[in-house]
């Protein structure tokens, strides 16, 4: 690794190859992101966005390379380390919170407090005002004793959201939060990640429409088949059918050029052996 010591990396991917069983589907990803970073994950459908933020989490397989978590690593330990419990939280894209026992939003939000908590600990004042604070942010104050069965589509993947700040993490991993979310929640959702960001917490984002989150997000990384084709600046306006301004004709690849390393997307289309 080699890294500054001083600013250790939050999430820092070498070669990276993850995929489910064994078959690869980001390869030779190479990403840090940095302590209060607050970045966006774009490309367009199947390119792999959710399977690089579920490698982050130890949910898909690394299947190469490294990645590194909260100074440990990720993918080939069966369970997560002590080291990166309740510092990660997390909004999966496809999660439905309605299961077979009916939960309030008070109680489902709840969840995110579990991690503070030592085993068989009662949630105390301060994370029940966590709770709350996490549901008044994503405007959902009046349904907190609402079973969320009883909530639509768009206001589940809030009180999803909501479960995911009140853990109050390091590193907040959302997987499309503003996907069938309305134009006043997304408004909101950005005053509220502003200010989580604000505060020191890194963010990594995986969206289709940055506008909503814009002045949020300053970085952006575009993954394309599985791989990073560009890793930089986020730039208004940026959406993947827009020409890339950084774009080098010379590359092989259409988005090639990275910030920082320049050279490490020209290898492109590569086999199933890469990274590994
Ligand atoms: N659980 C899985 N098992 C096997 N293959 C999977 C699994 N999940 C996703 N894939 C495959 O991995 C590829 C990338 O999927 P991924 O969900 O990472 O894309 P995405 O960029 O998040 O797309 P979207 O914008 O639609 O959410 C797709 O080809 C998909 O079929
Ligand atoms: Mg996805």
């Amino acid at each position: 690794m080699n890294r500054p010591a001083t600013a250790p990396a939050v999430i820092h991917l070498r070669d990276a190859t993850i995929g489910y069983g064994d078959v690869p589907i980001v390869r030779g990803a190479d990403l840090t992101v940095g302590p209060g970073e607050a970045v966006a994950v774009l490309g367009s459908n199947g390119s792999g966005k959710t399977t690089l933020a579920r490698g982050l989490l130890g949910l898909a397989a690394v299947l190469g390379g490294d990645v590194e978590l909260l100074g440990a690593p990720v993918g080939r330990l069966s369970h997560r380390p002590p080291a990166q419990r309740g510092r990660v939280g997390y909004v999966p894209q496809r999660h439905s919170v309605t299961g077979a026992v009916p939960a309030t939003v008070r109680e489902v939000v709840g969840v995110g407090r579990l991690a503070h908590l030592g085993l068989f600990r009662r949630l105390g004042a301060a994370d029940r005002a966590a709770v709350t604070d996490a549901v008044a942010a994503v405007g959902l104050a009046d349904r907190l004793d609402d079973p969320v069965a009883a909530l639509s589509g768009g206001q589940q993947r809030r009180v999803l959201v909501a479960r995911a700040l009140a853990a109050e993490p390091e590193l907040l991993i959302m997987d499309e939060p503003t996907a069938g979310v309305d134009a006043a929640s997304q408004e909101a959702l950005a005053g509220v990640l502003a200010r989580v960001s604000s505060g020191g917490t890194t963010l990594v984002v995986v969206t289709h429409e940055t506008a909503p989150l814009a002045g949020v997000l300053t970085r952006a990384v575009v993954v394309d088949h599985g791989r990073i084709s560009y890793d930089g600046p986020l730039l208004p306006g940026h959406t993947l059918d827009e020409p890339d301004p950084h774009h080098h004709p010379h590359d092989t690849a259409p988005r090639g050029y990275r910030m920082d390393q320049p050279t490490v997307t020209t290898r492109r289309g590569g086999s199933a052996e890469q990274g590994r």
